[in-house]
Protein backbone atom coordinates (compact mmCIF):
# COMPACT_ATOMS: atom_id res chain seq x y z
CA UNK A 1 0.00 0.00 0.00
CA UNK A 2 0.86 3.54 -0.56
CA UNK A 3 2.36 4.81 3.11
CA UNK A 4 0.55 8.27 3.56
CA UNK A 5 1.95 11.02 6.46
CA UNK A 6 -0.77 13.43 7.16
CA UNK A 7 0.54 17.16 8.65
CA UNK A 8 -1.80 19.05 11.35
CA UNK A 9 -1.74 22.22 12.86
CA UNK A 10 -5.31 22.52 14.85
CA UNK A 11 -8.44 20.51 14.83
CA UNK A 12 -7.60 17.99 11.67
CA UNK A 13 -11.18 17.62 10.55
CA UNK A 14 -9.46 17.17 6.67
CA UNK A 15 -7.31 14.96 8.24
CA UNK A 16 -10.02 12.54 10.21
CA UNK A 17 -11.87 12.41 6.56
CA UNK A 18 -8.35 11.36 5.00
CA UNK A 19 -8.06 8.23 7.55
CA UNK A 20 -11.77 7.21 7.65
CA UNK A 21 -11.44 7.19 3.74
CA UNK A 22 -8.33 4.84 3.90
CA UNK A 23 -10.49 1.14 3.97
CA UNK A 24 -9.70 -1.89 3.30
CA UNK A 25 -10.13 -1.73 -0.31
CA UNK A 26 -7.78 1.76 -0.69
CA UNK A 27 -4.44 1.49 -2.17
CA UNK A 28 -3.16 4.00 0.71
CA UNK A 29 -3.09 3.85 4.24
CA UNK A 30 -1.94 6.39 7.12
CA UNK A 31 1.32 5.62 8.49
CA UNK A 32 1.47 9.15 10.95
CA UNK A 33 0.07 12.41 11.76
CA UNK A 34 2.20 14.73 12.41
CA UNK A 35 1.47 18.32 13.96
CA UNK A 36 3.97 21.43 14.89
CA UNK A 37 1.26 22.26 17.79
CA UNK A 38 1.82 19.31 20.71
CA UNK A 39 -1.29 20.63 21.64
CA UNK A 40 -3.40 20.33 18.29
CA UNK A 41 -6.95 18.50 18.87
CA UNK A 42 -5.87 16.52 16.09
CA UNK A 43 -3.59 14.24 17.53
CA UNK A 44 -6.41 12.76 20.16
CA UNK A 45 -9.06 12.25 17.26
CA UNK A 46 -5.75 10.73 15.15
CA UNK A 47 -5.31 8.80 18.35
CA UNK A 48 -8.34 7.43 18.31
CA UNK A 49 -8.07 6.34 14.84
CA UNK A 50 -5.66 4.05 15.89
CA UNK A 51 -2.89 6.38 13.88
CA UNK A 52 0.82 6.50 15.32
CA UNK A 53 0.97 10.57 15.91
CA UNK A 54 4.25 12.37 16.31
CA UNK A 55 4.64 16.52 16.81
CA UNK A 56 7.14 18.81 17.05
CA UNK A 57 6.76 21.85 18.49
CA UNK A 58 8.02 24.64 16.52
CA UNK A 59 7.95 27.57 18.54
CA UNK A 60 11.61 26.72 20.65
CA UNK A 61 13.00 27.19 17.02
CA UNK A 62 11.96 30.83 16.82
CA UNK A 63 12.78 32.01 13.30
CA UNK A 64 15.04 29.45 12.53
CA UNK A 65 12.47 27.14 10.01
CA UNK A 66 16.02 25.04 9.48
CA UNK A 67 16.38 23.77 12.55
CA UNK A 68 12.53 23.35 12.97
CA UNK A 69 12.61 21.38 9.53
CA UNK A 70 15.04 19.33 10.74
CA UNK A 71 13.51 18.20 14.08
CA UNK A 72 10.24 17.71 12.12
CA UNK A 73 12.11 15.54 9.61
CA UNK A 74 13.42 12.52 12.03
CA UNK A 75 9.45 11.18 12.45
CA UNK A 76 9.07 12.08 9.30
CA UNK A 77 11.26 10.34 7.62
CA UNK A 78 10.94 7.59 10.26
CA UNK A 79 7.66 6.79 9.24
CA UNK A 80 8.53 6.29 5.70
CA UNK A 81 5.92 7.85 3.63
CA UNK A 82 5.05 7.66 0.10
CA UNK A 83 2.85 10.73 0.11
CA UNK A 84 3.03 13.78 2.66
CA UNK A 85 -0.56 15.52 2.91
CA UNK A 86 -0.65 18.58 4.39
CA UNK A 87 -3.94 18.98 6.10
CA UNK A 88 -4.51 22.41 7.99
CA UNK A 89 -0.78 22.73 8.21
CA UNK A 90 -0.06 26.30 8.61
CA UNK A 91 3.82 27.02 8.99
CA UNK A 92 5.64 27.57 6.03
CA UNK A 93 7.77 24.86 4.90
CA UNK A 94 11.08 25.91 2.97
CA UNK A 95 12.27 25.23 -0.46
CA UNK A 96 14.35 22.59 0.74
CA UNK A 97 12.39 20.69 2.86
CA UNK A 98 9.32 20.45 -0.21
CA UNK A 99 12.24 19.56 -2.58
CA UNK A 100 12.45 16.05 -0.12
CA UNK A 101 9.04 15.21 -1.61
CA UNK A 102 8.90 16.68 -4.87
CA UNK A 103 5.89 15.36 -6.29
CA UNK A 104 4.45 13.35 -3.60
CA UNK A 105 3.54 16.20 -1.46
CA UNK A 106 -0.24 17.13 -1.42
CA UNK A 107 -2.29 20.36 0.07
CA UNK A 108 -5.40 21.29 1.11
CA UNK A 109 -6.13 25.70 0.46
CA UNK A 110 -9.23 26.82 1.61
CA UNK A 111 -9.95 29.17 -1.84
CA UNK A 112 -10.65 28.49 -5.49
CA UNK A 113 -6.60 28.85 -6.53
CA UNK A 114 -4.73 30.35 -8.40
CA UNK A 115 -7.40 33.47 -6.25
CA UNK A 116 -6.50 33.62 -2.67
CA UNK A 117 -3.53 32.24 -1.85
CA UNK A 118 -2.03 32.72 1.86
CA UNK A 119 -4.77 33.42 4.35
CA UNK A 120 -8.10 34.89 5.30
CA UNK A 121 -9.47 33.65 2.04
CA UNK A 122 -12.53 33.70 3.19
CA UNK A 123 -13.03 37.31 3.79
CA UNK A 124 -11.25 37.81 0.65
CA UNK A 125 -13.61 35.96 -1.07
CA UNK A 126 -16.60 38.04 0.86
CA UNK A 127 -14.62 41.62 0.37
CA UNK A 128 -14.11 40.82 -3.47
CA UNK A 129 -18.00 40.18 -3.77
CA UNK A 130 -17.04 36.80 -5.76
CA UNK A 131 -20.29 34.85 -6.39
CA UNK A 132 -18.47 31.25 -5.71
CA UNK A 133 -15.95 30.11 -3.03
CA UNK A 134 -13.85 26.16 -2.66
CA UNK A 135 -10.93 25.11 -2.32
CA UNK A 136 -8.05 23.59 -3.78
CA UNK A 137 -6.09 20.22 -3.21
CA UNK A 138 -2.43 21.17 -5.51
CA UNK A 139 0.94 19.52 -5.29
CA UNK A 140 3.32 21.19 -3.20
CA UNK A 141 6.25 23.43 -4.42
CA UNK A 142 8.85 26.15 -3.52
CA UNK A 143 5.70 28.43 -4.69
CA UNK A 144 3.28 29.07 -1.57
CA UNK A 145 -0.18 27.80 -2.53
CA UNK A 146 0.73 27.24 -6.34
CA UNK A 147 1.66 23.64 -7.25
CA UNK A 148 0.04 22.09 -9.59
CA UNK A 149 -3.58 21.83 -9.17
CA UNK A 150 -5.01 18.16 -8.27
CA UNK A 151 -8.66 18.88 -7.48
CA UNK A 152 -10.92 21.73 -6.68
CA UNK A 153 -14.53 22.13 -5.48
CA UNK A 154 -16.62 24.74 -5.66
CA UNK A 155 -19.74 26.64 -3.16
CA UNK A 156 -21.84 29.32 -3.78
CA UNK A 157 -21.50 32.18 -1.93
CA UNK A 158 -24.71 33.32 -0.31
CA UNK A 159 -26.55 36.56 1.23
CA UNK A 160 -25.30 37.13 4.14
CA UNK A 161 -22.64 35.24 4.09
CA UNK A 162 -19.76 35.55 6.92
CA UNK A 163 -16.17 34.50 6.88
CA UNK A 164 -17.49 31.94 9.41
CA UNK A 165 -20.32 30.80 7.54
CA UNK A 166 -18.71 30.32 4.21
CA UNK A 167 -15.65 28.83 5.87
CA UNK A 168 -18.31 26.05 7.35
CA UNK A 169 -19.63 25.92 3.74
CA UNK A 170 -16.00 25.19 2.28
CA UNK A 171 -14.93 23.05 4.60
CA UNK A 172 -17.84 20.43 4.45
CA UNK A 173 -16.75 20.58 0.62
CA UNK A 174 -12.99 19.74 1.70
CA UNK A 175 -13.65 17.01 3.60
CA UNK A 176 -15.06 15.76 -0.02
CA UNK A 177 -12.53 16.89 -2.20
CA UNK A 178 -9.36 15.66 -0.08
CA UNK A 179 -10.17 11.98 0.12
CA UNK A 180 -11.44 11.85 -3.77
CA UNK A 181 -8.02 13.63 -4.81
CA UNK A 182 -6.10 11.20 -2.70
CA UNK A 183 -7.25 8.14 -3.95
CA UNK A 184 -6.69 9.33 -7.36
CA UNK A 185 -3.48 10.38 -6.82
CA UNK A 186 -2.93 6.91 -4.72
CA UNK A 187 -3.87 5.18 -7.68
CA UNK A 188 -1.04 6.89 -9.95
CA UNK A 189 -3.34 9.10 -11.80
CA UNK A 190 -3.01 13.30 -11.54
CA UNK A 191 -5.99 14.29 -13.69
CA UNK A 192 -7.97 17.13 -11.54
CA UNK A 193 -11.23 16.19 -9.33
CA UNK A 194 -13.64 18.45 -10.13
CA UNK A 195 -16.93 18.64 -7.71
CA UNK A 196 -19.42 18.75 -7.59
CA UNK A 197 -19.05 16.45 -10.47
CA UNK A 198 -20.86 18.01 -13.57
C1 LIG B 1 -8.94 23.93 6.43
O1 LIG B 1 -9.95 24.80 6.03
C2 LIG B 1 -7.77 24.02 5.47
O2 LIG B 1 -8.15 24.20 4.13
C3 LIG B 1 -7.07 25.24 6.00
O3 LIG B 1 -7.13 25.11 7.39
C4 LIG B 1 -8.31 24.38 7.76
C5 LIG B 1 -7.91 23.24 8.65
O4 LIG B 1 -9.03 22.57 9.18
N1 LIG B 1 -5.72 25.29 5.52
C6 LIG B 1 -5.05 26.43 5.30
O5 LIG B 1 -5.52 27.53 5.48
C7 LIG B 1 -3.64 26.23 4.78
N2 LIG B 1 -2.99 27.48 4.59
P1 LIG B 1 -8.89 21.11 9.80
O6 LIG B 1 -7.72 21.15 10.79
O7 LIG B 1 -10.18 20.89 10.51
O8 LIG B 1 -8.64 20.13 8.69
Amino acid sequence: KVRVAILISGGGSNMVKLVESMSADHPAKPVLVLSNDPAAAGLDRARALGVPVASVDHRPFGKDRAMFETALLAPLLAAQPDVVCLAGFMRVLTPGFVARFAGRMLNIHPSLLPKYPGLHTHQRALDAGDAEAGCTVHEVTADLDAGPILGQARVPVLPGDTADTLSARVLGMEHRLYPAVLRRFAEGDRTPVLLPAA
